[in-house]
């Protein structure tokens, strides 16, 4: 058996948690070792876990020799400083999305990693899917003809608090880098980048966006109509419409164990279940990644990461969205 790769987790929050139980899922990872701001909150997630070192600051966990990798799971206002920190300590980086909170972060973060030859991937969880997996090879065979639109939304009701991660604008709040990032990021990957952006958005008293709506316009003259919002349950479903038919990514589309393909009305369903929280299919292929020497994944390259990021750069620029 070929040796397994050992985990370290930075910041150990909501997502943190999924993701641990997910590393346990994989026969190929170990988590070694856990950090938090608190030594409490270190010692009781590695006794759940069974990480073997707990440790009360993020820094004690990047100089241990023992780790790989670092899964970054901190608000997204850290994750430039985190995934640095670890670079520059000869750490290969999981970050989670969005990797930086702009173009120029996100740049630098990929230079680092390249300058020290080290791995960096960002962490869209939802590239790995089986769902999207199947998505991609229905629409390489052209089922659907050629594509002619994606429509996607993703929103959830959640009640208005300056100081969550969420709505702070000093934790680089909004639903756009929280959730309107996955919508983009089908666009992306099914229609590339596109030539026009419209955007608006409405703004809360913390001005960042509890709703963005967005419309891509492409050169090949495909378009994109995209939602992100914090104040409504919307389906979180995805649509692409091609010449000859749809195909449709249920809810959670971003994690989809289903999807159907309609031609004319007939529907087929294909039913492809995510392993266990679903995160374990980007920690194989991280764990591949790292075997196998190779300093960013095939499937989810950083001039992807890069190219989403700009998106994002863009239809903040046109929803008049900043952070200092
Ligand atoms: N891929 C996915 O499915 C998914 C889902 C949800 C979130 N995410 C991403 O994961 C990241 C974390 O999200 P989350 O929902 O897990 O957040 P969360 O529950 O608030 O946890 C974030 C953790 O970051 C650490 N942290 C460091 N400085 C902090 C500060 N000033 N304020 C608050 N927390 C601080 C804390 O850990 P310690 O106290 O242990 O230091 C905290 O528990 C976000 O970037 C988000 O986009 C991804």
């Amino acid at each position: 058996m070929s040796k397994k790769i050992h985990w370290g987790i930075i910041g150990l929050g909501s997502i943190a948690h999924k993701f641990a139980a997910d590393l346990q899922r994989s026969d190929s990872a170990i988590l070694h070792g856990v950090a938090s701001r608190s030594m409490e909150k270190a010692t009781e997630f590695a006794s759940r876990y069974n990480a073997k070192k707990a440790y009360d600051s993020y820094e004690k966990l990047v100089n241990d020799p023992e780790i790989d990798v670092v899964y970054i799971a901190t608000p997204h206002v850290f994750h430039f400083e985190n995934t640095m920190m670890c670079l520059q300590k000869g750490k290969s980086v999981l970050c989670e999305k969005p990797m930086g909170i702009d173009t120029q972060q996100t740049q630098t973060m990929i230079a680092e990693a390249k300058a020290r030859n080290l791995f960096l991937m960002e962490a869209i969880w939802t590239r790995f899917m089986p769902s999207i997996e199947k998505m991609l090879q229905l629409l390489n065979e052209k089922v659907i003809g050629d594509i002619s639109s994606v429509h996607a939304d993703f929103g959830f009701r959640t009640e208005f608090d300056p100081e969550s991660r969420l709505f702070n604008k000093k934790l680089a709040g909004g639903s756009l880098l929280d959730i309107g990032i996955y919508p983009i990021f089908l666009s992306l990957l099914v229609l590339g980048i596109p030539s026009d952006i419209h955007a608006v958005a409405r703004m809360t008293p913390t001005e960042i966006d509890s709703f963005c709506a967005m419309l891509f316009h492409y050169s090949t003259n495909e378009k994109a109509v995209l939602t992100s919002t914090f104040e409504a349950n919307t389906p979180t479903e995805a649509f692409i419409h091609g010449t000859k038919g749809s195909i449709k990514l249920h809810r959670s589309f971003h994690e989809a164990n289903t999807i159907s393909l309609d031609i004319d009305g007939e529907i087929t369903v294909f039913d492809l279940p995510h392993t266990g929280n679903g995160y374990v299919h980007e920690i194989e292929e991280v764990n591949r990644c790292i075997r196998d020497g190779k300093t960013e994944s095939a499937t989810l390259p950083l001039a992807f990461s890069e190219q989403l990021i700009k998106i994002i750069d863009r239809v903040k620029a046109e929803i008049g969205l900043k952070y200092s």
